[in-house]
């Protein structure tokens, strides 16, 4: 029987496997040189002023709010097509997420949309750029410069994405990135935050160590045994020696992985041109797309069989598949929470329920592309 393809599986290579092993036999486990070498590399990939590490890019949103000054009853204005650690991280810092809709084609938030829903209370913004796809970070910005907001980009799925000659992650106050599983770039679970400005940095590694006084990892070294000092009430986000060790060898590997996605993309583009299913739309000028996920909309009407039985049978024929995603206020906890209808976001929501990510992973072989296409003609009927 042929190996299930799993959806998102990483690329993983020997020199991450001996740098691990390296590390564990080092003895440093924790938080040390390797993060700090790790921070350093993707400041420099990204042309960012700052970076911290931290275990998640959940982590690295949530203390982003809490550094960007978001407080309890404040609005953050966000994207009903995102996943759900964008909107818990808001509610995590007291705000109250408020839900743009967003672009039918790029699936981004809309900054008309975002317009519309500024109150006296918003505080910030939270782009996400959807399966590597920028924004319109020129608008958003223009908004939030209008109105004072704060902005924190959702890099979870762009790290390689630019827009207009800029890195994401630096247009706003904060950009938030992760290294997690199925990401384009690894360390297990994992993120980064980006900062503008070096006070926002500081105090976001403050928080990500229990809110101990600066460098407080350095007090087990060989400088002689450093008092640390709470000064806030911080969190235990800090990302190990471990999983930087993974990340510092993907790392130089980005670019090569990146091409890898897009040869992967340019053949799902030419192989299912003819279908009756919605291919991701082009990316705009100016605009370098991160291949994070190729996202297919799959409508019963015109393929005749549902996007569920569409998944189901990827699944039946071993091929991972995802739904990136049921739109936000699908789920009964927000609905409930915030009284939300699916059908106020109706883009979002459209999407959420057509919606199928074929897998495109750098490690899949040309064969596995082959087999994943010939499977989607045979459902679709061609
Ligand atoms: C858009 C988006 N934001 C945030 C996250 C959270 O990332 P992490 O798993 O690193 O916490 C994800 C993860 O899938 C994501 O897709």
């Amino acid at each position: 029987m042929r190996e299930f393809i799993v959806f998102g599986s990483p690329a993983i290579e020997q020199a991450e496997i001996d740098e691990v092993a390296a590390t564990i036999k080092s003895g440093w486990l924790g938080t040390g040189p390797k993060v700090a070498h790790f921070e350093e590399d993707m400041r420099h990939y990204k042309g960012a002023n700052f970076a911290a590490a931290v275990n998640s890019c959940t982590a690295a949103l949530h203390l982003s709010m809490i550094a960007s000054g978001v407080n309890l009853g404040d609005e953050v204005i966000t994207t009903p097509m995102t996943f759900c650690a964008t909107i818990n991280a808001i509610i995590h810092a007291g705000a109250v997420p408020v839900l743009a809709d967003v672009e039918p084609l790029t699936m981004n938030i809309s900054p008309d949309e975002v317009r519309k829903k500024i109150t006296p209370r918003t505080k910030a913004i939270v782009p996400v750029h959807f399966a590597g796809r920028p924004c319109e970070m020129d608008t958003l910005m223009e908004i939030a410069n209008e109105h004072n907001l704060k902005v924190i980009e959702d890099c979870a799925h762009a790290i390689e994405t630019m827009y207009h000659g800029q890195h994401s992650g630096t247009f706003g106050d904060f950009g938030c990135f992760s290294f997690y599983v199925t990401k384009n770039i690894i360390t297990g679970e994992g993120g980064m935050v980006l900062a503008k400005r070096e006070e926002d940095i500081a105090r976001i590694r403050v928080l990500a160590l229990h809110g101990m006084s600066a460098d407080a990892w350095k007090r087990f070294g060989d400088s002689g045994y450093k008092h640390y000092y709470v000064v806030e009430a911080g969190f235990k986000y800090n990302m190990m020696d471990i999983q930087a060790a993974i990340g510092l060898h993907q790392l130089k590997r980005i670019d090569q992985y990146w091409e890898r996605r897009r040869k992967v993309w340019e053949r799902y583009n030419e192989a299912l041109a003819d279908l009756p299913i919605t291919l991701p739309t082009q990316s705009a000028p100016g605009t370098k797309h991160a291949y994070h996920l190729y996202t297919i909309l799959v409508d019963v009407e015109r393929v005749g069989i549902s996007r569920d039985q569409f998944l189901e049978t990827m699944t039946v024929n071993r091929i991972g598949v995802g739904v990136h995603y049921l739109s936000i206020p699908e789920h009964p906890f927000y609905q409930k929470t915030f009284g939300w209808k699916p059908m106020d976001y109706p883009e979002a929501y459209r999407i959420g329920r057509h919606t199928v990510s074929l897998p495109i992973s750098a490690k899949l072989s040309d064969d596995d592309v082959s087999y994943i296409i010939s499977v989607v003609r045979k459902i679709v009927g061609k």
